[in-house]
């Protein structure tokens, strides 16, 4: 078969270890021809090709980022985008399409697949860890690590200067990342965007401890966490170009807050895109070799508008129907019940 790939979203350690694998089976093992699509949909309306071959991706396993590039923006924002799309995949002579992408470019998977019938995979990929339909997406432990190494370097520079610490993570949705890197680096106060939160309670958190004689503390906040109405004011938000919100700078009105009501020194950190570059943990490159190899199985199985996706331990198929237009809340379990026993 002559199979397409595109990476589409946000960049996220692991693309490469996909890509590498839908490489391997499928030249080795099926015959097919890959062919890489660059910079996600652009490259297929503009017919932009990189062939994928083992020799190509030798080496890729461990490298962040994607060979392919990647952006977001939609063949539907724009009115010749669909018929572009259909005709790449039809002159290149493409029997299939392997999206490996999140929310976003899942969503266009699915509208492609059912208003248009293109043939087309998913494999669910975002540092956030929000998808539907799917136990874990490949990124996510490599963020979580690179966010509780951050908050372990952190708990030393706080404990020698007396100092609150803010780190923000990044979870646009949902509190994945801060509840694990919370968990993990032994977080004092965990704010998530599922849960607004109110400073007065955050600050009565912190007090107390100084008054115990713990006079360092870290507090992990979600770039999507939200003041509780009424208690903060937000600046307006940014938006790029095709409408996405620019967050980031929560952690900077969080610390500024703590530091005012408490008169405790705080400092933010906000750790940003580094969440997202580098190399891949091992667990993540696992992971998305796993879905790699099921991508190019489900092409073969003609699974069209199905999603690869880790179910428990076993790695089985979601319709993208039941994936998209929803995000995948934090498990509320985890986060009352573990994380927060160990606040403050
Ligand atoms: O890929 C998900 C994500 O990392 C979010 O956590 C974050 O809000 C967003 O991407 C940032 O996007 P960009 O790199 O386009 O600014």
């Amino acid at each position: 078969m002559r199979v397409g790939v595109l990476t589409g979203g946000g960049d996220c350690p692991g693309l490469n270890a996909v890509l590498r694998a839908i490489v391997r089976k499928g030249e080795r093992q099926y015959g097919d021809e890959l062919v890489g699509f660059l910079d996600a949909w652009e490259g297929v309306m503009e017919r932009r090709t990189q062939p994928l071959t083992v020799e190509t991706m030798r080496g890729m396993l461990p490298r962040g980022g994607t060979v392919l590039g990647t952006r977001r923006g939609s063949p539907f924002d724009r009115p010749d985008g669909v018929e572009l799309v259909e005709a790449t995949i039809s002159d290149m002579g493409l029997d299939a399409l392997i999206v490996v992408g999140g929310n976003g470019s899942l969503s266009v998977a699915c509208n492609l697949f059912t208003k248009c019938g293109l043939p087309i995979i998913g494999v669910p990929k975002t540092i956030d860890n929000d998808i539907e339909g799917t136990d874990l997406t490949f990124g996510f432990n490599t963020a979580v690590q690179i966010a509780t190494d951050a908050i372990d370097r952190l708990h030393t520079t706080a404990e020698s200067h007396d100092r609150v610490m803010v780190v923000e993570v990044m979870g646009r949705h949902s509190g994945w990342i801060a509840t694990h890197a919370g968990i993990a680096g032994g977080a004092t106060v965990v704010l998530i965007p599922e849960r607004p939160f109110d400073i007065e309670e955050v600050c009565d958190r912190i007090v107390p401890r100084h008054l115990r004689g713990r006079f360092a503390s870290i507090v992990v906040v979600a770039e999507g966490a939200l003041p509780r109405e009424g208690t903060i004011d937000l600046a307006d938000q940014e938006v790029d170009r095709h409408g996405h919100i620019r967050l980031g700078g929560i952690g900077n009105l969080v610390a500024d807050e703590i530091g005012r009501r408490t008169g405790f020194e705080t400092r933010p950190v906000l750790l940003g895109h580094v969440q997202r570059g580098g190399t891949p943990t091992a667990f993540d490159r696992v992971l998305s070799t796993r879905f790699g190899v099921a991508a190019i199985e489900a092409v073969h199985d003609e699974a069209w508008g199905e999603m690869v996706a880790l179910q428990g331990d076993r790695i089985g198929r979601t319709p993208l129907t039941e994936v998209v237009g929803k995000t995948r809340p934090v498990d509320i379990d985890l986060f009352t019940n573990v994380a927060q026993i160990f606040f403050a």
